[in-house]
């Protein structure tokens, strides 16, 4: 193909192609074990797969309406109200969406203009600051402190200006393992009382958390509530992120921006997957027992990496285990990621690609929604180092 001779300046300078994508590619050319990217390496439930085929043979093939078909909507409906006591109305309250990244971009679309500014958390996921950026918002930077990732809640406060919009957090979170407690969502809310700002939370590793910590979802908290987007995936909860399918509760009049952002961007979600999620929230052990799966995984996988130079930060939730590594180097963490993968056949994240200003700390994200001999050989590599 001929290169465009056109002029063309970027929208998003900075960017390239995400660290996820980069490190699956390092760990496929390499034949490395790829403990990078957030993706479980065993199968979803064959039962959903086959109710997709049922749906898929029954014709609901076309269109979906525009907000989710109505049946999946009211079991979200259902499950939110019985595991945090908020009523959401699924007819203009929640909307179903491909995934949770597009969920975020829609959120920020439907609120931020142009010169607003966003408070971000870092370390933070990686599709929030472009989806700023592309706003017009301002990203305003707050940090959790190393190593506890505790959220400094003063420091935020201090951030607030009268321009801030909107504030994102994340629990259970990534890439870190931390999670929101009580007091945290205790501190966000008075934070927020008699503002204008919005809260974007991104809970979907909200079935993720161990040690009989409870998730503190924003829709405990009817005050956050009222002025929050909650973005949830299907993908972390049922083990197929490649669907690609998550949704928004949002009080109406956030709701109403939403949709008018997210029907242009996507009109509908895929018909049959819909239903088929629909029948399977019947099956409230798929995600009241993940906490219990997961954990499992983060001790097999602690357990076999102990004694290694590795040091195991603390993990409450998610699918992640930071592991610090300076007793092993002192390369920065993306040198020592690549050298990982080349030479150990072994794929992590480093974790200042989550960071604006690239803070190093010496820790890489592994990811251990992987099968118990993943996690071994895992373990074997680690051990070496
Ligand atoms: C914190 C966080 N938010 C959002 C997403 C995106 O979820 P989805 O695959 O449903 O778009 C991920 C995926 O890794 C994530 O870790």
């Amino acid at each position: 193909m001929p290169e465009f001779n056109g002029s063309l300046s970027s929208k998003l300078p900075k960017v390239g192609t995400t660290i996820f994508s980069v490190m699956t590619a390092m760990a496929n050319e390499n034949q490395a074990l790829n403990m990078a990217q957030g993706f479980p390496d065993f199968s979803c439930s064959p039962e959903l797969i086959s109710l997709v085929n049922h749906y898929m043979n029954k014709q609901l093939n076309q269109y979906a309406p525009m907000p989710g078909v109505p049946v999946l909507r009211e079991k979200i409906a259902a499950k939110t109200e019985e595991l945090y006591s908020a009523q959401y109305n699924p007819d203009t309250e929640i909307t179903v969406t491909p995934g949770a990244t597009m969920a975020i971009y829609a959120a920020i679309s439907a609120v931020v203009k142009e010169g607003d500014e966003v408070i971000i958390i870092e370390p933070a996921y990686d599709s929030y600051l472009p989806a700023i950026e592309l706003n017009g918002g301002h990203p305003i930077f707050a940090e959790l402190k190393y190593p506890s990732y505790s959220v400094d809640w003063d420091e935020i406060r201090k951030l607030i200006t009268f321009k801030t919009r909107m504030i994102i957090i994340n629990t259970p979170h990534n890439p870190t393992g931390m999670a929101f407690s009580a007091a945290d969502m205790q501190k966000l809310q008075k934070l927020t009382e008699n503002s204008d700002i919005i809260i974007l939370s991104d809970e979907v590793y909200e079935h993720i958390l161990f040690d009989g910590l409870e998730h503190q979802s924003i829709a405990r908290y009817p005050k956050l509530a009222e002025r929050s987007f909650i973005i949830s995936s299907f993908g972390k909860t049922y083990h197929n992120t490649g669907w690609k399918m998550g949704y928004c509760l949002a009080p109406a009049k956030l709701t109403t921006e939403f949709r008018k952002i997210f029907q242009y961007m996507m009109f509908s979600v895929n018909t049959p997957v819909q239903y088929a999620l629909a029948d399977f929230m019947d099956k409230k052990d798929a995600y009241l027992e993940l906490s219990a799966f997961y954990q499992e995984k983060r001790d097999f996988f602690q357990k076999a990496i102990k004694g290694s130079k590795w040091k195991v930060l603390n993990c409450q939730g998610s699918y992640f285990q930071m592991l610090g590594y300076d007793k092993i180097t002192h390369e920065d963490d993306m040198d020592f990621a690549r050298r990982l993968v080349v030479e150990n056949k072994i794929a992590a994240i480093p974790t200042s690609s989550f960071y604006r200003k690239k803070n190093d700390n010496h820790v890489l994200r592994f990811c251990f929604a992987k099968q118990n001999d993943t996690l071994e050989k895992a373990a074997e590599i680690l051990h070496k180092l």
